[in-house]
């Protein structure tokens, strides 16, 4: 329940939990040096000064972070959960109770209490909103548009949230502008492929210690996300097959060495299905119809209606829990079908999501976004827009200096032969 400390208000699992949950914040710290060097200049310059912010992000260590780097930067911020499985319970009491952050945020709440953090978040009335997956910006156009004439413009984390945003613009529902951070290369190239890759199989590792070596796992959907999930499980010795609908995307995954097909061919084949496209029933009924005994079936999708699980319920004579994170549907026909962290982010729900070291990145495109669109708001549309590229350069010189890695830089003449139209074969 919403509970209240002198001014403000804030609902976490657990307070006494703050102090665990500064040691996790500070350990993810260690990996984020860029956004450790946004935070020091916001501190100094305060570019977010009298602003208020309202977050939906995953309230992770990670995620802590950046609500550190923002309240650095003087905004007044409050934070809600963007999934109801993946908050970290001592990082939400750490932020409420030691970084003036009031979170809402409680991990395995049910969807009615998720929509009331959000409800808290908005109630903030917000100046800048910041999202992952827009159900925020969602909520605010559906049921709080009273609030909108407060909101200056948003950032966007996800790419599912760029796609619903982008849908809302085009039916110009829209009405304050968004910069999509997943668009940057600094996001999409680095969190989607190796966040997801990584993190995905440390999900499925966790919640089932099943060995992949040997196994064919089947990868739904080539995006970013995909194309680092197929990678990482090769890397472990499975057997890899992706299923796509965007014939480029197949080609690129067939010749990047995988067994393309549609889901119908890979089901009866499949120990691992992975569902990462961002569409709803990718894997429906006549799919589970398919499968062969045992198959392990998960989501790293950012909505959990990428598996329809209402159809595998109907489906089934009984469902067991045979450990954390895993339900195991026992079918008519005596089949069993296992379901990973139900349907939801498998990534962050039954592992801590992406590592803090590509997090650097993401969060710092979100500073740097959310300092953008404080100071350029008033010459912005209410559509959705790209990460300004200087800030996609800025960031990857700067994880490229606290890597400790030094490019080239080009010769005038190289500079001066690239604008030129003049030389050819010589
Ligand atoms: N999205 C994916 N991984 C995440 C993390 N560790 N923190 C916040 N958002 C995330």
């Amino acid at each position: 329940m919403t509970s209240t400390t002198g001014t403000s208000t804030y609902d976490v699992a657990d307070l006494s939990l703050a102090d665990e949950g500064d040691r996790l914040i500070a350990w993810a710290a260690r990996e984020m040096p860029v956004l450790g060097l946004i935070q020091e200049r916001f501190e100094r310059e305060r570019p977010l000064a009298g602003l208020r912010l309202g977050a939906c992000l995953h309230v992770t260590s990670e995620t802590a972070n950046l609500a550190i780097t923002l309240r650095a930067g003087g905004a007044d911020v409050r934070l809600c959960a963007s999934n109801p499985l993946s908050t970290q319970d001592p990082v939400a009491a750490a932020l409420t109770a030691h970084h003036g952050v009031p979170t809402f945020a409680v991990r395995g709440e049910d969807n009615a209490r998720y929509f009331d953090h959000i409800n808290a978040v908005l109630d903030h009335r917000p100046n800048l909103t910041m999202d992952d997956g827009a159900d925020l910006v969602a909520e605010l156009h559906k049921t709080r548009t009273e609030l909108i004439p407060e909101v200056l413009a948003g950032t966007e984390e996800t790419t599912t949230g760029v796609i619903r945003l982008r849908a809302m613009a085009a039916a110009k529902a829209l009405r304050f502008p968004i910069v999509a951070v997943n668009e940057a290369l600094t996001k999409h190239m680095f969190d989607n492929r190796y966040g997801t890759g990584q993190s995905t199989l440390d999900g499925l590792i966790r919640a089932t210690n099943v060995l992949l070596a040997g196994k064919t796992l089947v990868v739904c959907g080539y995006g970013w996300c995909g194309r680092g999930l197929a990678n990482r499980a090769a890397g472990h010795g499975a057997h890899v097959v992706v299923t796509e609908v965007d014939p480029v995307r197949a080609l690129e995954a067939a010749m990047d060495g995988y067994r393309v097909m549609t889901l119908a061919e890979a089901a009866p084949q499949a120990d691992f299905i992975v569902t990462v496209t961002g569409d709803i029933n990718v894997i429906d009924r006549h799919h589970f119809e398919l499968m062969k005994d045992g198959c392990i079936v998960a989501n790293s999708g950012h909505f959990n209606d990428e598996i329809n699980l209402a159809a595998l319920d109907e489906m089934a004579s009984g469902v067991s829990r045979p450990r954390p994170y895993v339900e195991s549907y026992r079918l008519r026909d005596g089949r069993t079908v296992n379901v990973l962290a139900q349907g939801r982010l498998v990534n962050l729900a039954a592992a801590e999501g992406h590592p803090a070291a590509v997090m650097d990145m993401s969060f710092a495109n979100q500073a740097l976004c959310a300092e953008y669109v404080a100071r350029h708001h008033a010459e912005l549309e209410p559509r959705v827009y790209d990460v300004p590229a200087d800030i996609d350069a800025a960031i990857a010189a700067l994880k490229l200096s606290s890597m400790g890695i030094g490019i080239d830089v080009l010769t005038e003449e190289q500079r001066r032969y690239l604008a030129s139209w003049e030389s050819g074969t010589s």
